[in-house]
């Protein structure tokens, strides 16, 4: 990592700089106002951008620089992530010509991140493709490492590739605009990460009586700028080790078995993916706790209170009050038993074991979960 050069102007100069080293090289730069550097990095290689319409509208105006041409526009959010809008999506980048050594520039969230890397890697066998994440979902988390997907009906993400980008080009800038409940999904994976894998940054939204939690919550733009590098980088650590998710990088999945199975019976789109990623977070927690596995019994507690102080829901009760909504346990064991980690009729967690230490494929019966599941959480303090 490495901060902005002296000479770089006030606004650049909490920009961080890493590169993910995986088979693919990754370039990831965040900071505020990083969309400027567009048109160096392309370097006046052809790019095809495909943006979420949303976000064309909102902040277009910052690629005006980059000299890219007609953007190829997808639905908002996830209906970008449907096989129909995949092959639509091909068929524009053929119908414009797209050659192989033309590019792929992804201008939007985690949905049109994962659309238009899985577009970049199939279209004539693989072309190049920098992701420009816009949403604190995409630059904690989605934009980096390489896998891209879309959904079936029967499961999320269940058609997907892996795909490194060229380069990421997080600009926290566009943050300001982010709707209260998509800033809410991106806190659901800093808490995956504070709670699993970077530890430190738990104690740092801890200290002060929560202060950094308190200020991330309510859209603080330096808050928000001090929790995506920590992340960002503990991801790119993870994949570079383990960029096809054979080990290490399967500590990423905690909170995700129950959280992907929440939004596959509540119909993708509904639950936005970190929400229901806090709610599998409290599942975890849970199992792990009735399996006998946890070595610091006070940690549900504790992240529970971070939390209930990103505003995120403790349990699956807590989702299910907060968005309006009662998912059964049918079609959520049912969607359980499609995931993609799932083997032999067994799903596989992800399990807490202390802050920052995980036990990576837990295999958990399935009555277990159904008699867990059927509690929808640990009864609580009060919210
Ligand atoms: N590939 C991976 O490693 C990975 C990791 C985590 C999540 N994901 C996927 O990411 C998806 C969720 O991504 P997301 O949370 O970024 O949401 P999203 O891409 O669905 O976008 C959510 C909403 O925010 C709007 N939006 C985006 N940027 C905005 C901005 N700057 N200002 C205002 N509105 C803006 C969009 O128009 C959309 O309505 C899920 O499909 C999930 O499965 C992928
Ligand atoms: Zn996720």
């Amino acid at each position: 990592m490495s901060a902005a050069g002296p000479g770089a102007r006030e606004s650049r100069a909490a920009t961080h700089a890493f590169e993910v080293r995986a088979s693919r090289r990754t370039h990831v730069r965040i900071g505020p106002g990083v969309l400027r550097d567009l048109g160096a990095v392309l370097g006046g290689r052809r790019a095809h951008l495909v943006a979420d319409e949303h976000v064309l509208e909102l902040h277009g105006a910052r690629l005006a620089d980059a000299g890219l041409g007609d953007p190829l526009r997808l639905p908002r959010g996830e209906a970008a992530k449907t096989w129909p809008a995949l092959g639509d999506l091909l068929e524009r980048l053929a119908g414009r010509r797209a050659e192989r050594s033309h590019l792929v520039v992804a201008f939007g969230g985690g949905a049109t991140s994962d659309a238009a890397g899985l577009a970049a890697a199939l279209y004539r066998r693989g072309i190049a493709w920098i992701a420009c994440p816009t949403t604190l979902l995409g630059q904690v988390d989605a934009a980096i490492g390489g896998k891209t997907a879309v959904d079936l009906p029967q499961a999320k993400n269940l058609v997907g590739a892996f795909h490194a980008p060229e380069a990421v080009l997080a600009d926290t800038e566009v943050l300001g605009t982010l709707a209260p409940e998509e800033r809410r999904s991106g806190l659901g994976e800093v808490a995956k990460y504070a709670l699993g894998v970077v530890p430190d940054l738990f104690g740092a939204l801890e200290a002060e009586d929560w202060a950094l939690a308190r200020a991330a919550r309510a859209g603080d733009a330096g808050a928000l700028d001090a929790l995506i590098a920590p992340c960002a980088e503990a991801k790119g650590r993870l994949v570079a080790v383990d960029e096809f998710e054979r080990g290490p990088r399967e500590a990423l999945n905690l909170g995700h078995t129950l959280g992907h199975a929440i939004e596959t019976a509540a119909g993708h789109g509904a639950v936005p993916h970190g929400v229901a990623v806090a709610a599998g977070l409290g599942f975890a927690l849970e199992l792990a706790a009735e399996m006998g596995l946890l070595a610091e019994p006070d940690l549900p507690d504790r992240a529970a209170e971070l939390a209930r102080q990103l505003g995120l829901p403790r349990n699956l009760a807590e989702l299910e009050r907060d968005l309006g909504l009662r998912l059964d346990d049918r079609p959520l064991l049912a969607a359980l038993a499609q995931d993609k980690k799932t083997q032999g009729g067994k799903a596989r967690f992800v399990l807490p074991r202390a802050l920052g230490r995980l036990e990576l494929g837990v295999e958990v019966e399935a009555a277990r979960i159904a008699e867990v599941l059927a509690r929808r959480g640990r009864p609580g303090p009060a919210p």
